[in-house]
């Protein structure tokens, strides 16, 4: 029998299908810093993947660990039984978190990360009497997956406006873009801590007693790069603590090691009280989303009957064994290859190699924190994010991978980059955009 495969029947995630069908772009393996497209030409990674390869493709560790894992226990939910690498993961990651989140709820990607954290925070609430508290309280320009709950505090219009009224009740603070007072800065912008004020305004209107939670990206990631203005997560964290309002920091690129640290709360200094991860949680090799819980929220919840499921929420593959495998083994990776800290280490470089392209035609703005980083081009009239689709492009046929986001070139290699393939990397770029000029 034939074996069908026409490139009709997929519908693609986020994607020009038509234009995409028309010039198909097929990878067909990859390993280290690089994938291989099915003609066998080599593409640098610039985005791990997807924000989440942080240990290099094909990391013999991680993919030793799911053969193994596959061939022992497949499946078994962790509904009423349990299997021991959970338990084992849940363990480590309480340990990797910031002190005193040391609760851990499993799911399969960020956005059921970001919704089991919502979900968590109005059961929080209402637990210790306090159900008032339904808003979820979200940020312009911000990205928190594709589920109604994480969708519905993004921020980003155009992601949101084929989707109808979304959750009632969501309220959005004010996006921490400033290109007229920060353009260019290095690392953390100095103007714009006070928009944390914003909260303030929001409990003027609608009352503290209104208001379940805060959701923020400590880096927004996806929508171009943004980090936070010097002592703005500080603001948020204080004015959430005095009007008795849960931060969530949406940690689904930030975390382990993007920013050098387990987590951008340690790199901030800043701990909020659910922290949501997945991607570079088992290197992206296997599907998983992990929701860090405070105790003292976690213990709100334990009360009623013994007998009786405390939160009504889970998912199938919550805790699946592949995935715990495949996460164990990548914790191990970045220890034992000291990932963090090498991170941490090109930090530096990686921000004089970005910031070196300031000066090229039609570049607006330039961001970077950690081994993550954005170029903003300016869209030719008419044509929004035209030029970053034809500078992507061009670095793709040139043997590099990197992301356009609306104007953006966005950045987020794999942790292992050396200073060579930084120089590869800001060196195809650099031609990509002088040849749209
Ligand atoms: C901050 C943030 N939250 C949530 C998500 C959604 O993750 P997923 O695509 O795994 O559902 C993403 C994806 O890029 C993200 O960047």
């Amino acid at each position: 029998m034939r074996t069908p495969n026409d490139l009709d029947q997929l519908w693609m995630p986020f994607t020009a299908n038509r234009r995409f069908k028309q010039q198909p772009r097929m990878i067909s393996g990859a390993s280290g810093m690089y994938f291989t497209a099915d003609n066998g030409d080599r593409l640098l990674d610039g985005l791990a993947g997807l924000w989440c390869v942080n240990a290099g493709h094909d990391c013999k560790p991680i993919v030793e660990a799911i053969r193994a894992q596959a061939g022992t226990l497949d499946f078994c939910s962790i509904f009423s039984v349990g299997h021991p690498k959970a338990f084992e993961l849940a363990s480590r990651l309480a340990l990797l978190a910031p002190d005193g989140i040391d609760r851990v709820f499993f799911s399969n990607s960020g956005s059921e990360a970001v919704d089991t954290a919502l979900k968590i925070a109005l059961a929080y609430h209402r637990a210790r009497g306090d159900g008032g508290r339904q808003r979820l309280v979200g940020r312009e320009r911000s990205y928190h997956g594709v589920g109604f709950g994480g969708l519905s505090v993004a921020g980003v219009g155009a992601h949101r406006k084929q989707f109808g009224l979304l959750l009632p009740g969501a309220l959005h603070l004010p996006m921490t873009y400033d290109k007229g007072r920060n353009a260019f800065s290095r690392g953390e912008p100095e103007h714009g801590a006070e928009l944390a004020d914003a909260l303030e305004r929001l409990v003027g209107v609608h009352d503290a007693s209104t208001i379940a939670a805060v959701i923020v990206e400590p880096v927004s990631g996806a929508p171009g790069v943004i980090p936070p203005p010097q002592g703005y997560l500080r603001r948020l964290r204080e004015l959430c603590t005095k009007h008795g309002i849960l931060l969530i920091f949406d940690e689904v690129i930030t975390g382990f090691g993007r920013l050098g640290t387990n987590f951008a709360s340690h790199y901030f200094g800043v701990t909020p009280d659910i922290i949501c991860s997945a991607k570079a949680l088992t290197n992206g090799s296997v599907p998983m989303g992990a929701t860090l819980v405070a105790r003292h929220v976690h213990d709100a919840l334990m009360t009623g009957p013994e007998g009786s499921p405390e939160l009504m929420h889970g998912y199938t593959y919550s805790g699946h064994p592949l995935a715990c495998a495949a996460a164990l083994a990548t914790l191990d990776v970045y220890r034992d290859e000291g990932l963090f800290e090498r991170s941490a280490a090109m930090a530096p470089l990686w921000q004089e190699a970005i910031h070196g392209l300031k000066g090229l035609p039609q570049v607006v703005d330039i961001r970077n924190l950690g081994l993550l980083g954005a170029i903003e081009i300016a869209s030719a009239a008419g044509e929004p994010g035209g030029r970053a689709q034809a500078v992507f492009q061009h670095c793709y046929e040139r043997g590099v991978l990197v992301r356009a986001s609306g104007d953006n070139i966005v950045l987020s290699p794999p942790l292992i980059i050396s200073q060579d393939e930084i120089a590869i990397l800001f060196g195809a770029v650099a031609a990509a955009i002088k040849a749209q000029a």
